[in-house]
């Protein structure tokens, strides 16, 4: 159910991305944690420890002035809702992003990568899906990413096997 019902995919109430501050973690950790959320990205559930230790990196990493990762808290009308960023994987500009269950379906991913684009320069934005996650996928289309390849991903640590889609954005959208 959403957090608030009232709110549609029309008005998903006021979305904003602002800096990532600690208190939020704990939040993000709960949401990323749920099954119904692992089963959509792909993902096996990863423990608090493990958590922590990447995002100590990234705080770590930014306190020297590293910008390999650019990544924004989500909120929706004051409520912390989940995370987007935009990483660089090896050479490519690789678009993430998720949410709480409770905010699934009001637009917000969608309201959020606009926000995001606006705010990273970089083209071409690449983003990947479990085949299956049609929902992220749509939200990626509805923002001009096109499916470049489709391949099929092995179990890794942290991810399921699956197949998967790579998606591509080539030009800031007008
Ligand atoms: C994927 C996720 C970010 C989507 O967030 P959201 O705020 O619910 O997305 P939005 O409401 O902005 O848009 C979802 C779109 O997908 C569509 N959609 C949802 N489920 C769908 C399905 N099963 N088949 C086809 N389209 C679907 C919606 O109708 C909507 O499109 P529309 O605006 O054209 O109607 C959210 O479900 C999530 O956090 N999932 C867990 C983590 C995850 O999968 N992250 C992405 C990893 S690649």
């Amino acid at each position: 159910m959403p957090s608030n019902p009232k709110k549609s995919k029309a008005h998903p109430g006021h979305v904003v991305l602002r800096e990532v501050q600690p208190d939020d973690l704990p939040v993000l950790f709960a949401f990323e944690s749920v099954p119904a959320w692992c089963a959509m990205a792909m993902v096996k559930p990863r423990t608090n420890t493990k958590f922590e230790s990447v995002w100590a990196k990234i705080f770590e990493d930014w306190d020297n002035g590293l910008t390999n990762v650019f990544q924004k808290t989500i909120v929706v009308d004051n409520e912390v809702c989940g995370t987007i960023g935009c990483r660089l994987l090896g050479d490519r500009h690789e678009i993430g992003y998720g949410l709480g269950q409770a905010f699934w379906g009001r637009g917000i991913a969608s309201r959020a990568l606009g926000l995001l684009l606006d705010q990273v320069p970089m083209r071409p934005l690449y983003a990947t899906a479990a085949a299956t996650n049609a929902a992220s996928i749509r939200v990626l289309e509805k923002h001009g990413f096109v499916i470049e390849s489709r391949r099929t991903s092995p179990e890794t640590e942290r991810n399921l096997p699956c197949e998967e889609v790579v998606m591509v954005l080539n030009k800031r959208q007008s």
